[in-house]
């Protein structure tokens, strides 16, 4: 199979290695890629977003099958586009994708259907939203509809900073039209999981549950950002919480969406607060994670391509997921400055030492290639990946090659799993 991987990140990167390992694949392209992912896959010059170049590319190269990895490129209807050609694409359509590019329909499915989530009410007037605001008090949440890269939701402790979220959105539109509609809701409070199926509309394949980190500082501390690190298995969602979240709210949704007429194909990502009163739902995201997926796909002894292939013809229901046993970290090393302004082009050193060592990968995000060396091109530059028998040593592998990499500003976090080093792994 000759196979189009969309996307430049860690993610993206993830996906090409494994895909690379496939006896089915006998060819991978990426668009735009990066430049670990040009070792792997032949780059292919054209934007993640430009969906038009991408059905063209496809059809002209002989695609067997694409791979999208970015949530933009879905929402902007690539799956449609590719499917109204003939061309076989993995994703959801463009009206599946507003579980993840419409928060207002996402928490109305939920609502309507009975999937645990926070109480809620959506506002397209700034005086409504303040007023709610008022009512409600603080803490509270304020998260703009539309996709603003993971920056568009606001947990505010203060009644003023409430305010001044809805301001922001509503009023000053820094997010444009994806701030024009909000949802206010209730804060939760609990741990967090990220808790991924592939599913073909009917069957779901789970994947290992995994924890993000989404905060530049230790201990959780500093603004959001992409994410800074990630590992899983999550062991706060053990086998019998998988079974929970899999029965309350991944088949429900995948149900709801089917008789909405909105069959998903595709990953379904349930971002969950795990709460006294059970998991609910933060958020949907209907592509893989970033940086979960490096922390997912080292664990998977099966083939990946299969599965995808199967997702895509609607025959999930005899394939299955086999996982290697132990834990595995993603530790990403950043720009300094990052998620603000930052620098690029800083010289990469120390990548090769970790080439080749057991249980260690390095997966590119925002890197280039600049002849022999590679130069920092991003802000999340660099995912250094481990796998260990336990959680401990998963850490101990990448913190040891984290070591050994360095470029001017590089900022990384020390404490990738410190919620789960106190607890037992049962799975
Ligand atoms: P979202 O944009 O919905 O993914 O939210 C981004 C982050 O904001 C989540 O990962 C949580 O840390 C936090 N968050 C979102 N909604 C809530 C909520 N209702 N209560 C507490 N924290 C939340
Ligand atoms: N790791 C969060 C996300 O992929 O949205």
């Amino acid at each position: 199979m000759r196979v189009l991987v969309v996307g430049s990140g860690g993610r993206e990167h993830a996906l090409v290695w494994k895909l690379s390992q496939s006896p089915e694949v006998t060819k991978l392209f990426c668009a735009p890629g990066n430049g670990g992912i040009g070792e792997l896959a032949e780059l292919i010059d054209l934007g993640a977003e430009d969906i038009e170049g991408l059905a063209e590319f496809a059809e002209n190269k002989d695609i067997d099958l694409t791979v999208v990895g970015p949530e933009m490129t879905l929402a902007k209807g690539v799956v449609d586009l590719f499917e109204k050609r003939g061309l076989r694409i993995f994703g959801p359509t463009k009206a599946a994708s507003r579980l993840e590019s419409s928060k207002a329909f996402a928490k109305n499915l939920m609502k309507k259907h009975h999937i645990p989530t926070a109480q809620f009410a959506v506002f397209d007037d700034p005086q409504a939203a303040r007023a709610y605001v008022r009512q409600l008090g603080a803490p509270i949440v304020v998260k703009a509809d539309g996709l603003c890269g993971g920056k568009g939701t606001i947990v505010a402790s203060t009644l003023s900073e409430a305010l001044g979220a809805v301001d922001l959105l509503m009023e000053d539109r820094i997010f444009k039209q994806a701030g024009e509609r909000v949802v206010v809701e209730e804060r939760l409070v609990g741990e967090e999981a990220s808790f991924l199926v592939v599913t073909d509309g009917v069957t779901a394949l789970p994947l290992l549950p995994a924890q993000d980190h989404k905060r530049l500082l230790d201990g959780d501390k500093g603004p959001n950002t992409g994410g800074m690190g990630a590992y899983a298995p999550a062991p706060v969602v053990d086998a019998a919480l998988a079974a929970q979240v899999m029965d309350q709210i991944i088949m429900p949704t995948l149900r709801a969406m089917a008789a909405e007429g909105l069959a998903f194909k595709g990953v379904l990502y349930a971002g969950l607060m795990l709460t006294g009163d059970g998991p609910k739902v933060l958020e949907y995201n209907v592509r893989f994670g970033d940086p979960e997926l490096q922390a997912i796909l080292p664990l998977l002894s099966s083939d990946l391509m299969p599965i995808l292939d199967d997702a895509v013809e609607g025959r999930l229901s005899t394939a299955q997921c086999r996982w290697e046993a132990g834990s595995c970290v993603c530790v990403v090393l950043a720009s300094g400055g990052y998620p603000g302004d930052f620098p690029i082009g800083k010289e990469i050193h120390g990548l090769d030492q970790g080439k080749g060592r057991s249980g260690l990968l390095v997966f590119h995000a925002g890197t280039k290639q600049d002849k022999a060396r590679f130069v920092s091109w991003g802000g999340r530059v660099l995912n250094v990946v481990g796998t260990g028998p336990d959680l401990e040593g998963a850490l101990r592998r990448v913190y040891d090659a984290v070591g050994a990499i360095r470029f001017d500003g590089m900022a990384y976090r020390k404490d990738i799993g410190f919620r789960a080093l106190k607890k037992p792994v049962t799975r």
